[in-house]
């Protein structure tokens, strides 16, 4: 039995208890508490009902580099790294219209890969502006953050990882070579908390 379903057992009975004193029992002070039982045993259960979430930070991915077998791998990775770690489905829609940020719809095939990586890296290098309307082009509300620093902060692989989410999510040929990621070598090579 779950923690919610041992309350709600509990609320029941308070509620049956209550609601049989004042069947059968006369007196009024028990009476009373039995009314008060009811209401309070009632609030209870509508509060039980209501379904619980907890909102937990985003699950962090592991990035198994050796497990890799294939680009479809990477570029499913990925998609993880992009809907979670991430964030970045907070700004941007894929096919689902322009709000604040470009839809990335199709990016992968308009964009080069050197220049994905850029806009990742480098957002300010080159802009993008909101053409999605008449008149002169204007900046979106929202600015593009650095990927690779903080908050976010990808490690070069993930990085890579999303670029070949890109391409695959464009119907492109994803053109990240597995042989790029690089793996958790000596101490030298894999800073901590990057693999
Ligand atoms: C805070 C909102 C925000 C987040 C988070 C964000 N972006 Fe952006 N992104 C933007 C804005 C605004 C632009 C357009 C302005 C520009 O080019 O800098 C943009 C531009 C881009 C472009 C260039 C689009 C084009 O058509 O030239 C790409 C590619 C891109 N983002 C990918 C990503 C990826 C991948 C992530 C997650 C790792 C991400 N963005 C996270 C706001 C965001």
């Amino acid at each position: 039995m779950t923690e919610v379903q041992l309350l709600q057992t509990i609320g029941l009975s308070v509620l049956g208890l209550g609601g049989a004193i004042l069947l059968f029992v006369k007196a009024r002070f028990v009476r009373v508490v039995a009314f008060v039982s009811i209401v309070l045993g009632g609030f209870t259960l509508v509060a039980l009902s209501i379904p619980q979430m907890a909102s937990l930070p985003p699950a962090v991915e592991k990035f198994d580099v050796t497990s890799i077998q294939d680009k479809k791998e990477l570029a499913s990775i990925g998609q993880k790294i992009f809907f979670g770690k991430a964030q970045c489905a907070l700004c941007h829609t894929i096919g689902t219209g322009e709000g604040r940020c470009p839809d990335l719809k199709g990016v992968g095939a308009k964009l080069t890969r050197g220049f994905l990586y850029e806009s990742l890296t480098q957002p300010q290098a080159y802009i993008y502006k909101d053409y999605e309307h008449v008149g002169q082009p204007k900046f979106f509300p929202a600015k593009m953050p650095y990927i690779n620093k903080k908050p976010i902060a990808l490690s070069n692989n993930e990085i890579l990882a999303v670029i070949a989410f890109l391409q695959n999510m464009s119907g492109e040929e994803v053109t990240i070579e597995l042989s790029e990621i690089e793996a958790p070598g000596p101490a030298s090579t894999a800073r901590k908390g990057e693999l």
